[in-house]
């Protein structure tokens, strides 16, 4: 097929789906960034043994422990990072869809009717692992498509489009920040100046594409990880991270915060919120600190298990409705919820 004939046939599509599902004004969504919006990006593991990156292909990931009445409900781990939902996932709720746009990857270049996800994990706008694209590829891919007829501008006049940058430039490292105790030394503010500066270019670039509607993460409390969190057996988040996530956050408002057509997502405050008690939802999450799913040893991660299938990680099978993390890095379903359900009023009013 041509790509015009392609494009022609998308946009029907998406004028069907929009009557049949959204029940609002917006057609499509196109998320972007790391593996808060990743709906199957992720690289898939030939060998049958996880790795970091590909164990959202692997279970325990993706069974939906929420709905977990007794028996499996014929779910499969569909490359996403949490038990079920991610935050992409809950936001394209809140705008009346299904779920999120589904994942490049696994799109052969076709534009679904209800967009497209180029999140893929690990991703950061300066540091990603070898098969992760950066957000400012993210963005050339999404640019690509668009001038080779693959997704129609016309597509974008009734999107919305989010960005989710979570840390990946920070975490690897967060040790080097401003410490003088070590020899390689990160000057903390050009760093961050440099990270936002990079996240508010590509949202230019988005908006120079035709986007009209962009909603951007800040970043969440970075020392509340369970990866953050374990050495102190989980009982209080770690203070160098959190610092590093709020710097980032106020430069990131400075620089973004005048954009009336951007939004931008307090994570910070809606994961404090639940994290210290001050939302109806905190009840719930006995744990919030503390993973469902831990690796037995602290390198490992989550799903972990060799070719003989043993597994070197834990799942708190008695307690799964009851932590606010999933992993060392990602929040629950039910975690995402209790998050965007603070930020749903804002979201709504933002694109009506
Ligand atoms: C500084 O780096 C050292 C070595 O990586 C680490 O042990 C220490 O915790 C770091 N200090 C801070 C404040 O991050
Ligand atoms: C920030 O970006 C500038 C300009 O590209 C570069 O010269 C500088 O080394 C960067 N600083 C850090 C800390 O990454
Ligand atoms: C964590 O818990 C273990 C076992 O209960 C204990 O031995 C250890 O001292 C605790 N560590 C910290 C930092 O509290
Ligand atoms: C945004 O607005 C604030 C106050 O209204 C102002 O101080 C700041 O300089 C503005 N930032 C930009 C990037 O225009």
């Amino acid at each position: 097929m041509s790509p015009t004939i392609l494009s022609v046939f998308c946009l029907l599509l998406v004028l069907q789906a929009a009557r049949v599902e959204s029940g609002t004004n917006w057609y499509n969504m196109f998320m972007f960034g790391d593996s808060f919006a990743d709906t199957g990006n992720s690289p898939g593991s030939g060998t049958g043994v996880p790795t970091r990156l590909s164990r959202a292909w692997f279970d325990p990931y993706g069974l939906n422990y929420e709905d977990y009445n007794g028996h499996w409900q014929g779910l499969s781990p569909s490359g996403r990072f949490s038990d079920f939902m991610v935050q992409s996932d809950v936001i394209a709720k809140i705008m009346g869809f299904h779920e999120a746009a589904p994942a490049y990857k696994q799109s052969n270049n076709f534009c679904h009717p209800y967009g497209m996800t180029l999140a893929t994990v690990g991703a950061g706008v300066f540091y990603t692992p070898d098969e992760t694209p950066t957000l400012g590829e993210q963005v050339d891919t999404f640019k690509r498509l668009m001038y080779d007829g693959f997704i129609s501008s016309t597509r974008l006049d009734g999107a919305f489009l989010f960005v989710a940058i979570s840390g990946n430039d920070y975490i690897p490292k967060i040790n080097l920040f401003g410490n003088t105790s070590t020899n390689s030394i990160i000057p903390l503010t050009p760093y961050i100046e440099n990270v936002t500066n990079e996240i508010v270019a590509n949202v230019h670039r988005l908006q120079k594409l035709g986007a009209q509607k962009i909603l951007v993460n800040n970043m969440h409390p970075l020392g509340c990880m369970p990866r953050h969190t374990r050495v102190n057996n989980h009982t209080r988040c770690e203070s160098h991270g959190n610092f590093i996530a709020t710097a980032h956050n106020s430069m990131l408002q400075q620089k973004l915060g005048n954009n009336s057509n951007v939004l931008i997502l307090d994570l910070y405050t809606a994961f404090t919120n639940v994290i210290n008690n001050q939302t109806p939802d905190s009840q719930r999450f006995t744990f919030k600190l503390a993973p469902s799913c831990e690796a037995n040893e602290p390198e490992g991660f989550c799903g972990y298990r060799d070719g003989s299938l043993h597994h070197f990680y834990v799942l708190d099978e008695d307690h799964l409705f009851k932590h606010f993390y999933w992993d060392d890095m990602h929040p629950t379903s039910a975690g995402w919820k209790a998050v965007m359900k603070q930020l749903e009023g804002s979201i709504k009013s933002f694109m009506s």
